[in-house]
């Protein structure tokens, strides 16, 4: 079978990168069916014979006008397909799209017909946000991490930052890793156009959004990047729950170690 990561080692890299990530998300327990997906801007790998290649799908509609989109291809994990199965196989269960000049509309251009995730329209909109402001971040996850998603079940969590403050707290790495700390996200249907709007807004504070009862969406400069972003965030919230677990309240790195730890890794305040 002709797939078009054959001779293209940069791109073959980027997916590859995909694929372990989706085995990760797997192993974890966040990646339930088909849950979470992943989208990577792969424009800068994308050569004269790419651009040229016919489109295997018919026309389809974003559902919202991108315009920093124009002309930029997306690896996209499958609508449907399982994490467990990208791993393993990532070109029959992802697909590469390419952004029509009306930056409204998409084709799936390789290596077969897989329609992308459901989660399209938050996806490119956030993709198309960081074009917008010149950030150098390609790739967006949406995943199901189990105990990050058990406390935006809690109103007390859905507070501005304090979730953040919580989680920062549990371990220094957490906030050395993870600088921008956790946006939270109000309920909104899956797939939405709402929820996309309300996801780029909040990106542009956090680089980890918290999607309520739902899951969350980490955008990195690669998808290795924003794994572990995620990882060392439901890392955080695993400390917390084994304390409550041991029958106590973890009293949390005190407001001077924050501070220390703050400066010394030149973190944001
Ligand atoms: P897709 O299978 O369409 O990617 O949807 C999974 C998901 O997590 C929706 O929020
Ligand atoms: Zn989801």
């Amino acid at each position: 079978m002709n797939s078009i990561l054959t001779n293209r080692p940069a791109l073959a890299y980027q997916v590859g990168q995909v694929a372990e990530v989706a085995g990760y998300l797997w192993q974890k327990g966040w990646a339930e069916r088909n849950g979470g997906n992943i989208t990577v801007n792969i424009t800068e790998y994308v050569d004269d014979a790419l651009r040229a290649l016919p489109a295997l799908s018919e026309i389809k509609p974003i559902g919202t006008t991108l315009p920093h989109l124009k002309g930029c291809y997306f690896f996209c994990k499958g609508t449907n397909r399982r994490m467990r199965d990208l791993a393993r196989w990532p070109m029959d269960n992802g697909s590469v799209i390419r952004i029509l000049d009306d930056c409204a509309s998409y084709v799936i251009i390789a290596d077969k017909e897989v329609q992308p995730t459901s989660e399209l329209p938050s996806h490119l909109s956030v993709h198309n946000h960081l074009i917008a402001k010149g950030s150098p971040y390609k790739a967006s996850l949406h995943t199901h991490p189990i105990e990050l998603i058990a406390m935006t079940h809690s109103k007390k969590y859905l507070e501005k930052d304090v979730a953040t403050n919580l989680l920062w707290s549990m371990i220094p790495e957490t906030k050395a890793f993870c600088p921008r700390g956790v946006g939270i996200i109000p309920y909104e249907l899956p797939s939405s156009v709402k929820l996309a709007d309300a996801t780029i807004a909040a990106l542009d504070d956090y680089d980890v959004a918290m999607w309520e009862k739902h899951g969350v969406f980490a955008i990195d400069t690669d998808i290795m990047a924003a794994f572990d972003q995620v990882d060392v965030l439901n890392k955080s919230a695993l400390i917390y729950i084994a304390a409550k677990n041991m029958g106590f309240e973890p009293d949390g790195m005190t407001r001077e170690q924050m501070r220390e730890l703050t400066v010394a890794f030149h973190l944001p305040k």
